[in-house]
Parts: C-alpha cells; structure tokens; sequence
C-alpha cells in the first residue's frame, strides 16, 4: 500500500527531491547503446570473446553526483563492494593530488573526504589508511580479478538518481571512492556501481538491504526493459537459496547440474558458497571438475551434427563453426541446481556465445582460480532478487517487460 502511493508522490511531484525514500527503479542502460561508446572500437578488448577473466560490466546506470548534480554512468556491478569513480568526476571531495579551482562550477558542494575521525567506515575498505597520522584520509584500493584496479579516497556525497517512474530520489552523504589513479579496463568507465556491501554505509542497506534487476537480451542493446530495483519494490519472486558474503562477493552453493535430464557428476565442494553472482563478468565460470563434466556432454550431443574448432589461446572451450541460433536451438536446456530447490535454467544464448559471425563457443568456460562465477549471459531472460536481511537470492526466469508498472 505505502508503496503505490511513494510512487504516486514521485510521479506528481517530477522536481522535488524525494530524500529517504526506499524505492528506487532504474534503467539499466546496455553499454552498447551509448553514443559515443564508452569503449572505443579499436581497443576491442573488453568486447572480445573469451577474455580469461573479461568484465563484462555491460549495464550502467544514470547517476546523478553532487550539487549541483552532474550525471554519470556508473556500470553496475554485483562483483564490487564499493561505488566509485575517477577523481575528475568528483571534484569538490578535493582529494590531495586533483585539487580542482574553487571557482569550477562543476565542483560539488556536498562532497566531503572522510577524515580518520570516521574510522568505522575506513575499516571496512582496502586501502592503508594510516590513522595514526592525523592529516591522514581515509584511502581504499580495489582490485579486481582482470588485474584493473583503483585507489582512491573515501567520501561521502549525495547521489541522485532518475526513478524509471519520472522521479527523482536523493541519497545524501553516500560513502563511495574518489579513484586518483586507476589501471586497466575501469579506466574507460565513469566508475562503479558496487552493490555488495553491507556495511551501514553503503547505497544497498541505505535503500533497505534489498535489491533485484532483470536482465533481457543482451544481444539486443536497445531492449528497453533491462532494470535495477534498488530498495521496498525489490522484485523477490521464485525459490530462495542462500547467499553469503565471502571476499566482498555474493555466492551461492551450487547442488547439482544438469543437461537436459541428465546429472553431472562432480565435485560439489567445490562448489559450496562458492559460486559468485557476478553482473560484471561476461562468461559463466566453473572448477575443472564440473566444467569437464560439461564440457564432455556438450562435445557428446553436437558430435554427430557439428563440426569442432579449435581456438587458439581457448583450447580448452568447445568451439563450433556454425550459426548458433539455427544450428543448435534446440539444445538441452542446462540447469544450475542450488541448495533450497531453486535452480536457474540456462538455454542457447546462456549456455554459448558467438565470437564471429560463423563460430561460437561455449560460454561456460574454465576458471582459473579456486571460485566459480556465473555471469550475465546466463542471467539473461531472468530476474535475480536478493533480500539481504534474511540472506537469500531468488531467480525467476521473466520477460522483464512484465515488471514495468
Ligand atoms: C542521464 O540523466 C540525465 C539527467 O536526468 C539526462 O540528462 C541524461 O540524458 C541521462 N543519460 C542517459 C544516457 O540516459
Ligand atoms: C531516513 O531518514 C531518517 C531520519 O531522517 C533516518 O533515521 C533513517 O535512517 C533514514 N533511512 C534511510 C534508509 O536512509
Ligand atoms: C536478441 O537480440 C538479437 C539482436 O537484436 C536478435 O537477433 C535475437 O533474435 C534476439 N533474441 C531473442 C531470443 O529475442
């Protein structure tokens, strides 16, 4: 009930801040559909197939920083426990090396370094903040799997967003980083929009400690309805399984795999809070036992019809040569089971990709590390809600269409 009406007060009122209200929903824009791109063409890198590690970061959302507020598109990322962005694009917060003239009309009024004072919040960052030393601030230091990384200070500001309802809705002295220097694929964005934080500051517990988004076709960069719901309008539908923290990431326990009606066998402790909910990362990632077993089914059902190509730097990733939609459309569907009954169905586009006009692969691809991810092409055609005060995720397979009220 208080809901409809938040949204009412919202609607009619297109101008006038709606400070501390808990329901926030937004568009998340596909990276492609900017002009001009955020990436050039020619450093093809983070659109290249396959990259080991590749962030995908394809959704970003319009937010508004400071005051007077200039927006930014920040990528949103399930992977990232901190929001930030370049220094250049929070002037005000007056970090030591990027001191912008006092006269600059872009220069935020409502930025604010955090001394040592606020040690609670800088504990719960990276970076070598040494309080012993009074002039001192508050630093972090992210890096992230690929090797990008940011450092920065913390600071608090306000951030505003556009509600996909015509609204507008502030979040006053929200802690995020101000990077000074970054490296790596993080330097073509404005920065992140890091959604796995619980601490008392961060913009998930802010807006309620619940958030959802929907996910269409990626291929399509003008689906409309790809959206974030960031609060109370949560979309929590489907069988719930539980989620945890670990290393500042989302995982999930995955029980069982299966294609078509057969189970895979492998190792499931490998797999227990294990498996990252990563809306940053392109591919889904599996430990060598479970992608083996994987792999070995795939390779056996499109032995007879499909021809095997070996590609080089990805040997090990099945590859066919063929159009995947005509070719293999009726493929299994491959099914992630987790604890709790709840299960997430990957179809074609979730299970391959096309890396040139006539070759795909899988897109289920080997992890190098001791984690398992799975990424946004399997998180296609499906909403994923996670209520984080009861600790569980929900996946429900959906046109995002239907959510638009
Ligand atoms: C982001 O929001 C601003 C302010 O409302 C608007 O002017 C701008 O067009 C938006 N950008 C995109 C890409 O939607
Ligand atoms: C909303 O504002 C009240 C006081 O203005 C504050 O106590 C409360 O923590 C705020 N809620 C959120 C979610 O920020
Ligand atoms: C997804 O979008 C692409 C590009 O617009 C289109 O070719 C494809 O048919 C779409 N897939 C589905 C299932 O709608």
């Amino acid at each position: 009930m208080s809901l409809s009406i938040l949204v009412l007060i919202a609607r009619f009122s297109t101008g006038v801040e709606a400070t501390n209200r808990t329901k926030l929903v937004l568009r998340l824009i596909h990276r492609d559909s900017i002009l001009p791109l955020p990436y050039s063409e020619a450093e093809n890198d983070l659109r290249a197939p396959l990259v080991p590690h590749g962030r995908g970061l394809l959704f970003l959302v319009n937010v508004s920083i400071g005051e007077p507020p200039i927006p930014q598109l920040l990528a949103m990322d399930t992977g990232s426990p901190l929001t930030w962005l370049h220094s250049y694009l929070c002037t005000g917060c007056n970090p030591p090396t990027n001191r912008a003239p006092i006269d600059d009309p872009k220069r935020s009024s409502t930025c604010t370094s955090l001394s040592c004072d606020f040690k609670y919040q800088c504990q719960q960052y990276l970076g070598d903040t040494d309080c012993s030393q009074e002039s001192f601030r508050c630093t972090y230091n992210m890096v992230y799997m690929d090797g990008s990384y940011t450092k920065g200070i913390i600071a608090s500001e306000k951030f505003t967003f556009d509600t996909s309802d015509g609204g507008i809705s502030a979040i006053p002295d929200l802690v995020f980083g101000c990077g000074i220097e970054s490296h790596g694929v993080v330097v073509r964005l404005s920065g992140i929009l890091g959604l796995s934080n619980l601490n008392g500051h961060s913009l998930v517990t802010r807006v309620g400690k619940k958030f959802s988004y929907c996910i269409g076709n990626i291929s399509d960069p003008y689906y409309m309805y790809n959206q974030l719901v960031l609060g109370e309008g949560a979309v929590l539908d489907g069988d719930s399984t539980g989620l945890d923290i670990r290393n500042d990431q989302y995982v999930v326990s995955i029980q069982g795999i299966s294609v078509g009606e057969k189970k895979l066998e492998f190792n499931k402790q490998e797999y227990h809070y294990n498996v990252l909910i990563d809306s940053g990362s392109t591919f889904t990632y599996l430990q060598r036992s479970a992608f083996e077993a994987l792999k070995e089914e795939v390779v056996n059902i499109l032995a007879d019809s499909m021809q095997l190509e070996i590609i080089e730097g990805f040997e090990e990733t099945p590859c066919y040569r063929g159009d995947m939609v005509r070719d293999i459309e009726d493929f299994p569907s491959v099914t992630l089971h987790f604890d709790g009954d709840t299960k997430l169905r990957l179809n074609v586009e979730g299970m391959f990709h096309r890396i040139r006009s006539d070759i795909f692969c899988m897109a289920v691809v080997v992890s190098e590390d001791e984690t398992n991810t799975i990424g946004v092409l399997a998180q296609q055609y499906c909403n994923i809600g996670f209520d984080l005060n009861e600790m569980k995720v929900r996946f429900s397979k959906i046109d995002c269409e239907l959510l638009e009220d």
